[in-house]
């Protein structure tokens, strides 16, 4: 064969990959026709009736024959539905449906009944791994169109799905409720388990079993939307979720304002959901010609139990979400816990030496830097007058990061654009940009009002403290971005439509963040709000790490990292070691190290060999990094029904795994008394274990065989004893392939 002929067929094969990628094949269905939406491991399958309606007909593992899905139906002997739309993709009011619907509408004549028929459905292969199926629907009487549009993700088995909802009647068109997604399910029981909690409490979980009527897990705080109920959730079939087996959904709606998911156990015993922003005071007026869009609801769904769900989460949230989600992250040593508002120029520049002799990469200078007329220096005040404030800082920001330059480490800083202390002079001067009902007296959440981000002068505000603060300090490599107030008394002086308030003020910050992105790409921020508050994958979108906390209590956290690990992976969790708790050192710092490793202790107070063990942990987790941020996790033991915790990354070519164990029992003699069970390692490989992170000179107690050589088989069959006990109450075992 030629060269030339070979080099033409290449070109070929380019041509054909990138017509099949393009490549969008729309249909209208026949009746009986399925629509299935499908990953690697998945299906959620939509089915036309003769009527026109679109249900969901199937949803859970994907059959290898498709033939099976039409199959299903036949094999239902339940009570029955008389309205025959109880399980519509997309269940709307005023019409048959009587149970909870996706949709709601008053329409522009004033009429509320609603009725979607299917119009057309469209594939479209966005890459090898992502197709998306658009569904077209329409009200047979009006001219309301809903589109809702599934994203398989398949490799990971993730799921998103939204409605783009237009309208051309003859005037504007009440949305009084708009929800994301609709399935149902067909289990024999459904087992929930979901989040509540509030500030340094953040993550606790519930497990119920799901019963018949309406359990609602929504939020109405407006900002920090997730202080009192986080915005992910699991169910999981015939019992409650459990790691290595059973059916299990991981599910969150990527929105950063009030949500609302509602599971509906019907009278047949099948679970509806509907989740989507929160409609409370939130009508929405769509003029016609408008489209809607309403925010992505995500979902995965395992055979194999939580972990399985959970590493598909992050695999997807890693390539896909995640601000960098493969790249790495910057160690730092930040100063809110050890000097409060209190700091000047002096005390800077000790904690900059105090940085580089720690060995992290950057210093984090927290709250307190600004406000002149009325200073920063406690939260009573200033918020909103982002100048440096002349008597901590008479150089400016511009000295300090100077001086981070000079002694070698990199410069961060901490702001909260979004709010305002009623003590500042940017009240003073624009009263109109702050929520708040004109009529009524002010209320605060930490002495402070929120910005009316629905207001365009105040988006261009916002992003100018963000955009200065880059163009004075070019070097400016970090930023906290904090949320600390609620919002009460709902009132925009700039919006004609209060209702509109709550979907607006979540837009006006995406476009803020957009700005941002669009001139700043890279710069690592942290999603702040006054601990996890707000942390949601539309957010991480624009954010390379989440503060789950302020309770940096390790104990705790042991507890609370495990939740979030559900659902965020290791690279998006920012964990700082600090003085809460009693624990020593060393434990702080393992506890720490699993997800990103951060500081904010007074370095000058430590003894000499809790410094020298910290230095050593930091160089450690350079070297561990990699597989704590990009690895799969497993987790092995679990902190609520045992006296310790045990979890592992493993690289995905198995060569390498880091195992954390931690006490969570001060029983006498609590510890691990049996060997571990691994997880992910290659069993026909073998593997050298080794334990790190000792505290100074100690003396590793793990028994490892003459050769230190064992196979992924005998780990995961038989398991190792990391050996916790009270005298070793953190535990850091590395596993390395070996010959
Ligand atoms: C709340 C954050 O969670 C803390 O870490 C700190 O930044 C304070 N705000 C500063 O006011």
């Amino acid at each position: 064969m030629s060269l030339s002929y070979l080099k033409f067929r290449a070109i070929g094969r380019v041509i054909f990959c990138l017509l099949t990628l393009c490549f969008v094949v729309t249909q209208k269905v026949a009746y009986g026709q399925v629509i299935p939406i499908e990953t690697n491991n998945t299906a959620m399958v939509l089915t036309v009736d003769k009527g026109h309606l679109l249900h969901v007909s199937y949803f859970g593992r994907k059959l290898k024959d498709p033939q099976g899905y039409a199959q299903f139906k036949a094999q239902l002997h339940q009570a029955g539905d008389p309205s025959g739309v109880a399980n519509t993709a997309y269940s709307s009011s005023g019409s048959r449906n009587l149970f909870e619907p996706a949709v709601s509408v008053i329409h522009a004549d004033g009429n509320t009944s609603l009725a979607l028929q299917y119009v057309s459905s469209s594939v479209k292969r966005v890459s090898e791994d992502i197709i998306e199926t658009t569904v077209q629907l329409k009200d047979a009487v009006y001219d309301f169109r809903v589109a809702l549009i599934y994203r398989a993700y398949q490799k990971d088995n993730v799921v998103e799905q939204w409605a783009e909802i237009t309208q051309n009647e003859q005037g504007n068109v009440r949305l009084n409720k708009f929800a994301s997604a609709n399935l149902y399910w067909y289990g024999d029981g459904f087992w929930l388990k979901n989040y509540h909690g509030d500030w340094a409490r953040e993550m606790q979980p519930e497990v119920t079993k799901l019963s018949h009527g309406i359990k609602t897990l929504d939020t109405k705080l407006g900002t920090r939307a997730d202080l009192f109920q986080p915005p992910v959730f699991m169910v999981s079939t015939e019992h409650a979720p459990e790691e290595d087996q059973g059916e299990v959904m991981l599910g969150s709606i990527e929105w950063s304002g009030n949500y609302r998911v509602d599971l509906e156990l019907d009278n047949q015993n099948n679970l509806r959901i509907i989740a989507g922003m929160n409609n409370f005071a939130d009508a929405y007026e769509l003029a016609p010609g408008k489209v809607f869009q309403t925010p992505k609801f995500l979902y995965t769904l395992s055979q194999n139990g939580t972990g399985t769900a959970s590493r598909d989460l992050h695999s997807w949230a890693r390539k896909y979400r995640i601000l960098e989600g493969q790249g790495s992250r910057l160690t730092l040593l930040n100063n809110w816990e050890t000097t409060g508002f209190n700091f000047d120029e002096q005390k800077l520049k000790a904690i900059l030496e105090d940085t580089k002799k720690l060995g992290v990469d950057l210093f984090l200078l927290d709250d307190g830097w600004f406000g002149n007329k009325y200073p920063r220096n406690d939260d009573h005040a200033g918020l909103g007058d982002w100048q440096e404030n002349k008597k901590k800082l008479p150089d400016g920001i511009q000295a300090v990061v100077k001086q981070a330059d000079k002694t070698g480490v990199k410069f961060g800083i901490w702001i909260e654009p979004e709010m305002v202390n009623p003590k500042s002079e940017l009240y003073e001067k624009h009263p109109g940009w702050v929520i708040k009902q004109p009529n009524r007296p002010e209320y605060y959440f930490r002495n402070q009002l929120v910005l009316d981000l629905s207001n365009p002068q105040v988006q261009d505000f916002v992003f100018g403290i963000v955009d200065s603060l880059f163009i004075k300090n070019p070097t400016l490599a970090y930023i906290k971005w904090d949320c600390n107030a609620v919002i009460y008394n709902a009132y925009s002086a700039h919006l004609k439509n209060q209702s509109a308030l709550y979907v607006e003020y979540v837009r006006g910050l995406y476009k803020v963040l957009e700005r941002i992105r669009a001139k700043y790409p890279k710069v690592p921020m942290m999603l702040c709000s006054g601990g996890g508050g707000r942390v949601d994958y539309a957010a991480l979108k624009y954010f390379t790490e989440f503060w789950p906390s302020d309770n940096t209590d390790p104990l705790e956290r042991v507890y609370m990292q495990w939740e979030y690990s559900y659902f965020y992976p290791a690279i998006s969790t920012a964990n700082h070691v600090t003085n809460w708790g009693s624990q020593p050192i060393k434990y702080k710092v393992d506890v720490a190290m699993m997800g990103k490793l951060g500081f904010d202790i007074p370095v000058g107070k430590l003894k000499p060999e809790e410094l020298s063990f910290c230095q050593q942990a930091v160089r450690q987790y350079d070297q561990l990094s990699d597989v704590i941020w990009h690895g799969d996790q497993y987790r092995l033991v679990s902190p609520w029904n045992h006296d310790f915790a045990s979890l592992m990354y493993v690289v995905p070519d198995k060569n390498k795994a880091v195992m954390f164990s931690y006490l969570v029992s001060n029983r006498y003699g609590a510890g691990s008394e049996l060997p571990v069970k691994l997880k992910g390692l290659d069993s026909s490989k073998y593997y050298r274990v080794e334990e790190v992170n000792l505290y100074n000179g100690a003396k590793s107690r793990i028994r490892v065989n003459k050769e230190n050589r064992y196979s992924g088989a005998f780990l995961m069959q038989v398991g190792f004893n990391p050996v916790v006990s009270a005298g070793r109450s953190s535990v850091v075992l590395v596993l390395t392939a070996t010959d």
